[in-house]
């Protein structure tokens, strides 16, 4: 092999630029699952306004965006119509049998360009004997058609006679970045034909991972689950397991002082990992009126019910952390004014 390699395999291929780990290494993260997470959030916002959407969702992979939206488009029997050499059916692994019961009618296409005509008569009659047809899934640039762009105004017919017919139509655009720079024609031109689109970043755009569906907020929230970035969960793999036992000390210190303080009880009794749930009396008041007194000292916690509180350990809790919130359960937990005292 000599020295320098060209590497034409593919698009995905590329490894991050110098600029773009330094940008992964100064990232600003924070709890997706409470739709905290920064860099997260301003990449939704920029792929959902690119795309003319009111939402997106940032995903590990274009083949996990492709199947949660046939997923979250179709019920199990349902049918798509697609080209036959399209990434959903041929490269996914089954992915709209195995994960959604869906069977794909695939029409042989141009380099993967299907015209409408070819599309018309594929509409099952409804019946009880018959799948119901439900979803078109296009892809834009093919990449088993040579990287060919769909033209668009193949695309806006298909698209009007399937809304119309009440089927759905998802884009997978794995490469459609490369049809907006070979066309010109903006994101948004070309996703306003399509309920739900997938793009990805880790093509031609050069990025370690990822991918992000678009769509209404509804099909959105519909279709979310939890986003990592790969890398970061390799390190936590192999770096982060055995130190666990750490947050589970931690946590021992936090369930000691919660025993040790009236008006709240364990429950379970015994504390076996990272996790603290206690029960409020309701003579004492709430969970959130303990809540908010662990506030104002400067501990946050997580309240499940009514009278249910959690506290949680992890990476981000040192040992001194633990102490201190134990005291501060132990301190201030009394001064929370019992529910009967405050006339309630
Ligand atoms: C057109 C198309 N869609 C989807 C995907 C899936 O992307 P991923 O490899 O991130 O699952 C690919 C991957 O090459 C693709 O070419």
């Amino acid at each position: 092999m000599p020295d320098t390699v060209i590497d034409l395999r593919s698009d995905t291929v590329t490894r991050p630029t110098p600029a773009m780990r330094a940008a992964i290494q100064a990232a600003e993260v924070g709890d997706d699952v409470f739709g905290e997470d920064p860099t997260v959030n301003r990449l939704q916002e920029k792929v959902a306004t690119l795309l003319g959407k009111e939402a997106a969702l940032f995903v590990p992979s274009g083949t996990m965006s492709n199947q949660i939206c046939v997923k979250a488009h179709t019920q199990p029997g349902d049918e798509l119509l697609c080209e036959a050499s399209c990434h959903i059916y041929v490269n996914e692994a089954g992915g709209p049998a195995a994960l959604s019961g869906v069977t794909c009618r695939t029409i042989e296409g141009d380099y993967g360009v299907l015209d409408l005509s070819e599309l018309e008569d594929k509409i099952r009659p409804v019946n009880d004997h018959q799948v119901r047809t439900r979803l078109v899934a296009l892809e834009n640039t093919h990449n088993r058609g040579g990287g060919r762009i769909f033209p668009l105004e193949k695309i806006a017919a298909i698209s009007s006679w399937a809304h119309r017919q009440g089927l759905l139509m998802h884009l997978d655009g794995a490469r459609l970045w490369n049809a907006i720079v070979a066309t010109g024609i903006p994101g948004i031109e070309w996703a306003e034909h399509f309920d739900s689109v997938s793009v990805c970043f880790s093509k031609g755009l050069g990025a370690p991972i990822g991918s992000a569906l678009a769509g209404s907020r509804e099909f959105v929230t519909g279709a979310k689950q939890a986003g990592m970035a790969a890398a970061g969960a390799l390190f936590a793999l192999e770096h982060h397991v055995d130190r666990l036992a750490e947050d589970h000390r931690h946590a021992q210190v936090i369930a000691q002082a919660v025993a040790d303080t009236p008006g709240l009880l364990l429950d379970p009794p015994e504390v076996e990992t990272n996790l603290v749930f206690f029960e409020v009396d309701p003579d004492l008041g709430s969970a959130k009126d303990v809540a908010t007194v662990l506030k104002q000292r400067g501990v946050l916690v997580h309240l499940p019910g009514p009278q249910t509180i959690r506290a949680c350990t992890h990476l981000d809790v040192s040992s001194a952390q633990a102490e201190r919130a134990a005291e501060i359960i132990r301190q201030a937990v009394p001064q929370v004014v019992p529910a009967g005292e405050r006339g309630v």
